[in-house]
């Protein structure tokens, strides 16, 4: 097994800079398609062997240096008694927004053995058929994230309406959280003890918060949930889109890697976290359509300043482009493995 993802985690020494990318398997692999073509998105995370096949195409294709377990952050939502569909124009659609008390009332707390078995089931699959290769990261979205997508009823330009139910009521907001607290909790325990050997937590829209906001509403319910899974012994990495403006609230997140996006340089947000922390990130996901010197000198001015750090996991900055050329991804990987190693 190469656990060379596993030990930068953890802030070991490496014999070179590991690698993995956000959204990795996905449509810009024609294997991905090929698959897709005959099925619908959700049945797709919802086959245990499918869901596993597809998982593992970018670890064979790219060569990263983990595998990420295929499904998506908006499952658990559908388990808490929510109708998702995903439309191939608008993403995701939930078409009974949460606005009031007694919608957050009716929501379910899953049982994850029982309401979501297929999960536990491809990662059953993927420790098997992983055994030699890479360790697998389980993921969920974070407390605030999903709580946007519950009550804006999809993806926002200004996230108004979170906005409002934070500000105007405050008590309906928090018995949300909470209750997305307690789901998120049991189901990456669930992940944990199924076998997946690091969590990722996204937090793709934490950013559209002013500082004191984020502390206010967000920071306490995820603390309490990276500081519940740590109990469980496997690497926590945190990642906040935007997070530039927040780092320094981020910080107390308790993560034992924190995932950035690309709009700040690597070396500023090392300065913002502190050399004791291990960094993930943070290429622009569009680079990887630039022409390879140049492509190659980004991905050697990452690596260099992420040395700076206690640990460094490369990765872009958010998730690969759909139209992203699949032989531009190996050539990140392989720059990365080349520039990357320790001399
Ligand atoms: O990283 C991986 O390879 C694992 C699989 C994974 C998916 N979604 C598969 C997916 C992961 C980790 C996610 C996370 C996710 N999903 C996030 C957080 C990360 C981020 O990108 O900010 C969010 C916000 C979602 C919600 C979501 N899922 C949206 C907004 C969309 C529609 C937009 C889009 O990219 O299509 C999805 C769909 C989705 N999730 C696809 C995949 C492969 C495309 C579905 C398809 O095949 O048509």
């Amino acid at each position: 097994m190469n656990d060379t993802f596993l030990k930068a985690c953890r802030g070991e020494n490496v014999s070179y800079t590991p690698v993995w990318l956000m959204r990795q398997a996905g449509r810009y692999l024609p294997e991905y398609q090929a698959i897709r073509g005959n099925i619908d998105f959700l049945t797709l995370c919802k086959t245990p062997k499918l869901a596993a096949e597809v998982t593992l195409q970018p670890v064979d294709i790219l060569g990263v240096d983990a595998a990420i377990l295929f499904s998506d952050i908006l499952i658990p939502i559908e388990s808490m008694g929510m109708r998702l569909e995903f439309s191939d124009k608008e993403g995701p659609v939930l078409s009974e927004p949460i606005r009031n008390k007694s919608a957050v009332e009716r929501l379910i707390i899953p049982d994850i053995e029982e309401d979501m078995p297929f999960i536990l089931e491809t990662i059953k699959i993927l420790q098997k058929e992983l055994e030699n290769k890479v360790p697998l990261i389980g993921f969920s979205g974070a407390p605030f994230t999903l709580a946007t997508y519950m009550i804006e009823g999809g993806t926002s330009k200004n996230f108004l309406n979170t906005k409002k139910m934070m500000f105007q009521h405050p008590g309906v907001f928090d018995y949300l959280m909470e209750k997305l607290t307690v789901t998120t909790i049991s189901y990456l325990t669930a992940q944990i003890k199924a076998g997946v050997q690091a969590i990722q937590i996204f937090d793709t829209w934490a950013g559209i918060l002013s500082p004191i906001d984020y502390k206010n509403f967000v920071l306490p319910y995820i603390k309490r949930t990276i500081s519940e899974l740590k109990k469980e012994g496997v690497p926590i990495i945190y990642f906040v889109n935007e997070c530039a403006g927040i780092l320094k609230e981020i910080k107390k997140s308790g993560a034992d890697v924190i995932g950035i996006d690309w709009r700040i340089d690597i070396s500023d947000a090392i300065k913002k976290l502190g050399k004791k922390t291990v960094i993930q990130g943070n290429l622009d996901p569009c680079a990887l359509f630039l022409p390879k010197e140049d492509l190659e000198e980004r991905v050697k001015d990452i690596l260099w300043k992420g040395e700076a750090a206690k640990g460094h996991i490369f990765n872009l900055g958010h998730g690969i482009l759909p139209q992203t050329p699949v032989e531009n991804a190996i050539a990140m990987v392989k720059a990365v493995h080349y520039y990357g190693e320790k001399r």
